[in-house]
C-alpha cells in the first residue's frame, strides 16, 4: 500500500516526464503551489538545464524553486508558458477543479491563464463526482470581506479563514455546503467573479485543466478533458 506522499511523488515524477518533451532553452514552466507541487519542483530540478526559467504562483514555491537553483522570472516578462503544473483540492471528470486550500488561488489562476496547457497532478482521493465537499475558497479584499460574505450566504455557508492573509494581502472565505456539477460550478464561478471586492473564486471550471495525472495504487492514470 503506497502512502499519500508516495502517491504524490509518483505523480510528480510522471508530470516531469509529461512536460520534458515540451522543454527547450526558451521554455518557461508555470509552477503551482502545494505539497504535491513541492515534489514536482524537486523532480523538475533534476532537469533544470533543459529549460529557461519558471514562473511561480506563490512565495512558497518561489523559495523552493530558487533553493534548487531554478531561475524564477516575473510573469510580466513572459507571453506564454509551455505548461502550468499544479495540484487541486478536488477535480471532477470534466477536469473542473476546486483550488485554494493553500490560499494561492489568485496567482494560480493568473499563471495558469498564460499556459498552453494546465497539467493537474493529484492523488486519487481528489477525484470527485460533484464539486463542493472541499469548501470553496474565495479571495476577497479585506475591506469587502463582510459584504461579500453576506452575498455568498445565498450560495452556501461562507466561513472566514480568520488570521490567514494571502501573498496578495487578501482574505479568504471558504464556502461550505456546496454540491455542484461542472455547469453549476461554471455558473457559480461567474456569479462570484461579479461580486465587487472578490479577487478570485477557487473554482477553476470556466477554464478547467487540459489533462489530469492521477496517482493510484495501480500507477498514474491520465484523464483528458472531454471533447
Ligand atoms: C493552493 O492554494 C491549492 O490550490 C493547491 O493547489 C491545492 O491545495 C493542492 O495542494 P496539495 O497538493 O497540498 O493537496
Amino acid at each position: 500500500m503506497l502512502t499519500q506522499d508516495e502517491l504524490k511523488q509518483n505523480v510528480a515524477r510522471e508530470a516531469v516526464q509529461y512536460i520534458l518533451p515540451l522543454l527547450d532553452n526558451t521554455a518557461v514552466v508555470g509552477v503551482g503551489t502545494g505539497s504535491t507541487v513541492d515534489f514536482f519542483i524537486d523532480e523538475l530540478a533534476k532537469h533544470k538545464t533543459r529549460f529557461r526559467a519558471a514562473v511561480s504562483s506563490s512565495n512558497r514555491s518561489t523559495e523552493r524553486l530558487q533553493r534548487h537553483g531554478i531561475d524564477v522570472i516575473d510573469l510580466n516578462e513572459v507571453t506564454e508558458l509551455v505548461a502550468y503544473v499544479d495540484g487541486a483540492d478536488e477535480i471532477n471528470h470534466d477536469l473542473a477543479m476546486t483550488k485554494g486550500g493553500g490560499g494561492a488561488l489568485t496567482r494560480e489562476k493568473i499563471v495558469a491563464a498564460l499556459a498552453r496547457q494546465f497539467v493537474c497532478i493529484v492523488d486519487e482521493s481528489k477525484v470527485v463526482q460533484t464539486l463542493g465537499r472541499f469548501p470553496l475558497p474565495v479571495e476577497v479584499l479585506p475591506m469587502a470581506r463582510a459584504m461579500v460574505a453576506r452575498r455568498l450566504a445565498s450560495e452556501g455557508t461562507p466561513v472566514w479563514r480568520d488570521g490567514f492573509v494571502t501573498d496578495n494581502g487578501g482574505h479568504i472565505l471558504d464556502i461550505q455546503g456546496l454540491q455542484v456539477d461542472t455547469e453549476g460550478a461554471r455558473r457559480l464561478e461567474s456569479r462570484i467573479n461579479d461580486i465587487p471586492g472578490v479577487v478570485c473564486c477557487g473554482f477553476f471550471a470556466l477554464a478547467p485543466a487540459h489533462v489530469a495525472l492521477v496517482a493510484t495504487q495501480d500507477g498514474v492514470k491520465t484523464l483528458q478533458r472531454p471533447a
